[in-house]
């Protein structure tokens, strides 16, 4: 079960808006474009969305689509295809490991063990704090590297082992206990 899965069923309500600041980075994201083509921001626009929100609430969804002429299903349709999107709140940060085949030979097993263990969760969960979600990925083009993972959906880190993993989950720790962005 993915982690967008698991977290569907409590889509919380809100007036989720998005800021003057991220509109304004999405409008800078439309001028990349011909006029005619504006829709083409939308995987950027998303990205800003959730950048800023952390997840992509259905009013957010329907901002974007207003801003870029476009009809609010056909963003839900670009942003429920990718995995790196989110359509319901995860944890402040999001691991996903690498278990293909590749990877589990090389460690990879192992690694999302010691994130389970460590995090008392399973894949597709989010640690009862909101500090972490964790995932499971496929292939990242970094088979040499392996164990590798991605944090947030932006940093990947590769040769991951126990040690490694341990200061990197201090590091992610300490910054979900700073104030909520
Ligand atoms: S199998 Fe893990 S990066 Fe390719």
């Amino acid at each position: 079960m993915s982690a967008h899965a698991s977290a569907a069923a409590g889509v919380p309500q809100g007036d989720y808006r998005l800021s003057a600041e991220a509109l304004r980075l999405i409008d800078r994201e439309i001028t990349k474009y011909p006029p005619e083509q504006r829709q083409s921001a939308v995987m950027a626009a998303l990205t800003i969305a959730q950048d800023e929100l952390g997840w992509l609430p259905p009013q957010v969804q329907e901002e974007v689509a207003a801003v870029l002429g476009m009809t609010p299903i056909a963003v839900y349709e670009v942003a429920s295809f990718y995995h790196m999107y989110h359509l319901a709140p995860i944890g402040r940060h999001k691991i996903t490991v690498c278990t293909n085949l590749p990877c589990a030979l090389s460690g990879g097993n192992a690694a999302a063990r010691q994130l389970q263990q460590r995090l008392g969760i399973r894949f597709g969960q989010t640690t009862a704090d909101g500090a972490f979600t964790l995932d499971e990925g496929e292939c990242m083009g970094a088979c040499g590297d392996a164990p590798v993972l991605i944090v947030d959906n932006k940093k990947m880190c590769s040769f991951m082992d126990e040690s490694r993993i341990n200061t990197l989950l201090d590091t992610l720790a300490a910054d979900a206990a700073k104030p909520a962005r």
